[in-house]
């Protein structure tokens, strides 16, 4: 009997919450409604989990598994815990995160389930129903699900893919206005993978003490950067502006199901003393992440050898590397290179593909045929490119660049220019993290 009969029969609808209608997930409501059949012959090659522990290729460090067997062993941590997190382990992360221009202690964090627990209460902390919060475009999609989920508008500034992903701070200066309560901003970037260096991090400062805007500093990829970058954390730079800054296991540590993360509280001039009552009865309500991961938390944080962050980062840069090299041979496509965290975006110059719709169709298709997924960017608000992870095991990345290329051969129409004039743009260019065309701009 199907559930409106039953309800038919019965009389009784129980009707659901606002908050819980206006939840909405980009991601899901894009993948669920595409029709990912993989070729029978080839096995599947899926490149657009942000999970690095799906393919058993990267291993969390050793010493992580051995402090929370301590934990458990030690039988001290099976009650609760106070609701922002151990104190111990509070000061864990305060010692892990504070820079000689930026000094916290464990009254400045609050422990929360995962990045994703901290950006919650951040955002749930600042702004009210009808406030709006400002994210950027192209952006992790939880932002939007969290903050629509309370009725808080999200308004999307511009990255600039020819700038490596900077910040378009006209465009984002532009978006604030009275009601606006945040900005968020991600470094390194899901799903760019970019890195900001120090002058866009001040520029970035500069405009948000000018329009007294706090930021919620999303960096759950701190110090995930390849060789030649240098990681900045927002905090380090910030004289005057109010960070609410968003970290954790999750990625460095290769633990996302353990669900650890943590808001440091970088306060400037007193402005969040307000803001710090409000994170503390706002976490109350869950009472804080796990606490066997929280007893381990200063054995990890203290205890990860060197070698483990290193040859991980080196894993993923190779990778990056090969994708970057392998893609940009590809006629159709345009990979901007990654300075950092686990993603890589592929420009989609959809003028020579025309038989299909848009990227959530090419990216189908590549299913249908060559059994590769990549999730399509408008899964990021993004349209015309689509995002590949780089934590995949390398002898699959070559396998997959070359079923990506078979796909792009096949289906690649050139143009034979407008107006007469040859068409200069549908040329792959291989500049390194700069896109030539306005395809890659993605509008
Ligand atoms: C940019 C960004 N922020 C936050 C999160 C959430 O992290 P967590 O799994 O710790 O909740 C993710 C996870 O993929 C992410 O990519």
């Amino acid at each position: 009997m199907s559930s409106e009969i039953k309800r038919a029969k019965k009389g009784w609808s129980v009707p659901v919450s606002k908050m819980a209608t206006n939840t909405f997930n980009p991601i899901r409501n894009i993948v669920d409604t595409m029709k990912l059949t993989p070729h029978p012959d080839k096995p599947m090659i899926a490149l657009s989990i942000g999970d690095p522990t799906v393919f058993g290729n990267l291993p969390m460090p050793e010493n992580c598994e051995v402090a929370v067997t301590e934990a458990v062993k030690k039988r001290s941590f099976n009650g609760y815990a106070p609701s922002i997190g151990y104190e111990d382990s509070r000061q864990a992360v305060a010692d892990y995160v504070s820079t000689p221009t930026s000094r916290v202690d464990s009254k400045d964090v609050v422990l929360a389930s995962g990045a994703s627990g901290a950006l919650d209460l951040c955002i749930s902390c600042l702004a009210d129903e009808g406030d709006n919060i400002l994210i950027p475009r192209p952006g992790f999609s939880l932002y939007k699900t969290l903050a629509e989920s309370l009725g808080i508008e999200v308004r999307q500034y511009d990255l600039l893919p020819e700038k490596s992903w900077e910040i378009d701070l006209d465009h984002l200066e532009s978006l604030i206005d009275s009601n606006t309560r945040a900005v968020i901003v991600c470094n390194p970037s899901n799903p760019c993978g970019s890195v900001y260096s120090r002058e866009h991090l001040l520029e970035i400062l500069q405009t948000m003490e000018r329009k007294r805007v706090p930021i919620i500093a999303d960096e759950i990829y701190e110090h995930f950067v390849f060789s030649g970058q240098t990681y900045y954390s927002m905090a380090s730079l910030s004289e005057n502006v109010p960070v609410l800054a968003c970290g954790g296991l999750t990625k460095r540590y290769l633990v996302p199901g353990w669900r650890m993360g943590w808001i440091v509280i970088n306060d400037r001039n007193d402005a969040l003393v307000e803001v710090r009552g409000g994170l503390l009865k706002l976490s109350q309500r869950l009472l804080g992440p796990n606490t066997l991961v929280q007893a381990a938390l200063p054995s990890i944080l203290a205890n990860t050898p060197e070698s483990f962050y290193r040859e991980t980062l080196e894993y993923i840069e190779n990778n990056a590397n090969v994708f970057y090299q392998h893609l940009s041979q590809v006629p159709g496509l345009k990979p901007v290179m990654p300075q950092g965290a686990m993603y890589m975006m592929v420009g989609l110059d959809m003028k020579h593909f025309p038989e299909f719709k848009s990227d959530v169709d090419l990216t189908e298709r590549l299913v249908t045929e060559q059994s590769v997924f990549c999730l399509p960017a408008a899964c990021f608000q993004y349209p015309n490119y689509f995002r590949v992870v780089l934590t995949v095991p390398t002898e699959k990345v070559s396998e997959a660049c070359e079923r990506m290329a078979a796909f792009c051969r096949e289906h690649y129409k050139p143009i034979n220019g407008i107006n007469g004039k040859p068409d200069l743009t549908s040329k792959v260019n291989g500049l390194n993290g700069h896109c030539a065309d306005e395809i890659c701009v993605g509008k």
